[in-house]
């Protein structure tokens, strides 16, 4: 890829909340975790694809020997709206019985994939079950979801970037935006 293919698939998006401001809130969110949990047993719960950056910047933000699991689901649907019908593809390694598990999701849309999961994990016994999420917007919000640590409000606009995609593109991007004209999907 030439430098000016990079401009040209990077300029497709809007910057939204940019590097540093993501930088900046993932630190307060690590001070706040770091505090909440000490004594604790925290296993951190990353919600694959969309929150594996989140969480690695996140996690080094935590000063506590925490663990880390990962689970991924689908939500069936098209690529910009949840069904609300969500199945685990990929399950935690390891029980979560009597541990302190926190979710860490991208964004809570509709809430419908966060209220699976809780529901889901919650059957398992945690000794308690939270949730950090990068992004959450509220308009969109069909379950009444308690976000106990969230990074961003935003509008109802579709975006993509730092973990985000879009027909699994733009994952890739270090800032969040909003799509202008989508690449060709290839
Ligand atoms: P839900 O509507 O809260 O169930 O959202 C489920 C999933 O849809 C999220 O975990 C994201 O993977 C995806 N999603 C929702 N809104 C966006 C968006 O604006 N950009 C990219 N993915 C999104
Ligand atoms: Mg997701």
């Amino acid at each position: 890829m030439n430098q000016r293919e990079h401009f040209s698939w990077q300029s497709a998006v809007r910057e939204l909340i940019s590097a540093q401001q993501i930088a900046e809130r993932i630190s307060i969110l690590g001070a706040q975790i770091t505090q909440d949990y000490q004594g604790k047993d925290l296993v951190a719960v990353c919600v694959l694809k969309g929150s594996f950056l989140f969480m690695s910047d996140l996690a080094r933000q935590i000063q506590l020997p925490i663990a880390i699991d990962f689970l991924a689901c689908a939500s069936y649907g098209d690529e910009t709206r949840s069904s609300g019908i969500v199945k685990i593809t990929f399950d935690l390694s390891h029980s979560i019985e009597g541990k302190d598990v926190l979710l860490v999701e991208d964004i809570v849309d509709t809430g419908l994939t966060m209220d699976y999961l809780l529901t889901n994990l919650q059957t398992r016994h945690p000794r308690s079950l939270k949730v950090c999420a990068l992004l959450h917007k509220p308009p969109r919000m069909q379950r009444p979801i308690t976000i106990d640590y969230l990074g961003f409000t935003i509008p109802d606009v579709f975006v993509v970037g730092y973990g985000l995609d879009y027909a699994q593109r733009y994952r890739n991007l270090p800032f969040i935006g909003v799509l202008q004209s989508p690449i060709d999907k290839g």
